[in-house]
């Protein structure tokens, strides 16, 4: 399957909660503050909806980088399970890479639960790397990595 990406609007806000409740059972973002992200000017949000299906939405991500910042952090993605490991969450992540670095930044950052190598693999690939632990940040037991990436050089990132 193909996808394609665009930049998402309140209008996504059901589509992206039906995925965000089902993704993250025990730790899902209210529509409140799904709607607050989507208003805030300071990032930016994608989806992913099939080429052939533009109305479904089978991935999104979310970056929050301030204009003129040094510092920019990957906010969520995710993924719908049927979708997975078609590369769509790599194209999301260099995507929201390229936003944070046209919009000044120089160093991208991220949490991760220590129980998601899935995840955790994806964003090593890309050269993130972990520089703290914050011991049962989830629900209370579950320890978050923090992940930091040096934006490289658009030349670097393609090559
Ligand atoms: C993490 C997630 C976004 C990855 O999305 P995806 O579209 O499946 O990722 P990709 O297909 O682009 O994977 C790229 C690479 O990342 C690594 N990777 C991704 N998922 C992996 C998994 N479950 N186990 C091991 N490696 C994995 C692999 O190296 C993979 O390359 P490969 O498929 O050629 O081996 C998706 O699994 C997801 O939505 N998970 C639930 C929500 C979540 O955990 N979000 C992150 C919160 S921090």
């Amino acid at each position: 399957m193909t996808w394609q990406l665009r930049t998402a609007t309140e209008a996504d806000l059901d589509a992206i909660m039906a995925i965000e409740t089902r993704v993250f059972p025990d730790d899902a973002w209210s529509a409140a503050t799904m709607r607050a992200e989507l208003r805030d000017g300071n990032g930016v949000y994608l989806v992913a909806s099939p080429v052939d299906d533009p109305a479904r939405v089978d991935a999104y991500g979310g970056v929050r980088a301030p204009r003129r910042q040094p510092q920019a952090d990957i906010q969520t993605i995710a993924v719908v399970e049927d979708a997975r490991r078609h590369g769509l969450g790599r194209v999301l992540m260099l995507r929201m890479l390229d936003i944070a670095r046209e919009r000044g930044a120089e160093e991208l950052f991220l949490e991760v639960r220590a129980d998601n190598p899935g995840a955790q693999s994806l964003y090593r690939s890309l050269g993130f790397e972990q520089i703290a632990v914050r011991p049962r940040y989830y629900n209370g037991t579950v320890d978050a990595l923090i992940m930091r990436l040096t934006i490289p050089e658009p030349t670097a990132a393609l090559a």
